[in-house]
């Protein structure tokens, strides 16, 4: 990477690292999920964005050594131990909620308390899988729905394999991420969000709409999942095929991209001046093209290196919040158009992405995931 990057990134670092270290001491062990006025909410202990927070906070703690992150994600990972031991509503997210937080853990201090959590964590995420229709089961309320995001849940199989030297998770993975690549992914590079199967036979009975524009468009921080997601299966797996995968999403991103690089929140929604952006989809996005280009041969690296930073140059310049009197770092995160959730506010995921993004570039490369 040239030094004028370098030098660019670590001086976005020191900007998200000073005003993190007055935030992180206003939100304490909380649950930051969606922000109003740039202040963040509290979500609910069961809500699936619990594990960003202290995932932030380490890759602070990491970067700055300051003993004072490492408290507070500590204690973010002790409060969700009610919710591993409660059980019932404990799904799929078991990935974003204990990765980031328990398995980040484990691997910066070697916690066996951490690594344990982790795999309780893990051993839930493998019971839901579904053997007939080869996938792990999305929500509690739907005994049949796969969907996209769990792209991004599938890491804490492939570490678990991984601590206890056993192939059991890493093989429910890959039989999911092949589920995967025959049942939501489209000629042109896009995805589905949801797909529905019969849970005995296990056919494909239906395409849900779930938080794209319509069953067919494009949901922008899905395809963002799909990217990164495959690129994880691919790190931990080294199968060709989930590279190539990574490779066609990406490059139906890429290629919708808006001006800006920071995409609106479905790739298919008609564009007018009040059509919300989702920062959220274009920070994870980044982080998964930045993974990418680690992959692949010298003369292919420059397309995901160079539109990975596009993104972050943008987001960085256009979109991120640096003052310290509000306490996202990223604005105009787009949850949920069909439900009317949070649009365009700060989103917790999206900074998480674009800390680590911005980690990334820094030499910090190893991952939570
Ligand atoms: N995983 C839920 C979302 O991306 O909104």
């Amino acid at each position: 990477m040239n030094k004028d990057i370098q030098n660019w990134a670590k001086n976005t670092q020191k900007r998200i690292m000073d005003k993190l270290s007055i935030t992180a001491e206003q939100i304490g062990p909380g649950r930051p999920h969606a922000s109003k006025d740039g202040i963040y909410d509290n979500a609910d202990i069961n809500w699936w964005t619990n594990g960003f927070w202290p995932g932030i906070l380490w890759h602070a703690y990491r970067a700055t050594k300051d003993e004072k992150f490492k408290n507070i994600a500590e204690k973010c990972e002790q409060n969700l131990d009610e919710v591993l031991s409660g059980y019932v509503h404990t799904d799929h997210d078991a990935g974003f909620l204990w990765s980031l937080s328990a398995v980040a853990n484990y691997k910066l201090t070697g916690n066996e308390k951490s690594r344990v959590r982790g795999l309780i964590a893990a051993n839930y995420l493998a019971g839901r899988f579904n053997l007939r229709g080869g996938f792990i089961r999305a929500w509690n309320w739907q005994k049949g729905w796969a969907i996209i995001d769990c792209m991004m849940n599938l890491p804490l199989l492939y570490w678990a394999s991984d601590a206890v030297d056993d192939p059991r998770y890493r093989y429910v993975a890959m039989a999911h991420a092949d589920t995967v690549l025959r049942e939501f992914f489209r000629g042109d590079g896009s995805v589905n969000h949801i797909v529905e199967f019969d849970i005995h036979t296990g056919e494909v009975t239906s395409i849900p709409q779930g938080q794209g524009y319509s069953p067919s468009s494009a949901w922008a921080r899905g395809t963002a999942w799909a990217i990164y997601g495959m690129a994880l299966s691919y790190m931990y797996t080294k199968e060709i095929r989930y590279l190539d995968a990574a490779k066609r999403v990406a490059h139906f991103f890429i290629s919708n991209m808006p001006e800006d690089y920071v995409a609106y929140w479905d790739f298919r929604v008609p564009v007018d001046e009040n059509t919300p952006k989702d920062s959220s989809a274009a920070a994870c996005a980044a982080s998964g093209l930045l993974e990418i280009s680690r992959f692949v041969q010298e003369g292919e690296k420059e397309l995901y290196l160079g539109n990975a930073l596009k993104i972050l140059k943008s987001l960085t310049e256009n979109y991120a919040v640096f003052d310290s009197s509000k306490q996202e770092i990223l604005r105009a995160g787009t949850a949920h158009v069909p439900q009317n959730q949070n649009i365009n506010v700060g989103l917790i995921y999206g900074d998480y992405f674009y800390v680590e993004a911005i980690e990334k570039l820094c030499g910090n490369s190893a991952l939570f995931w």
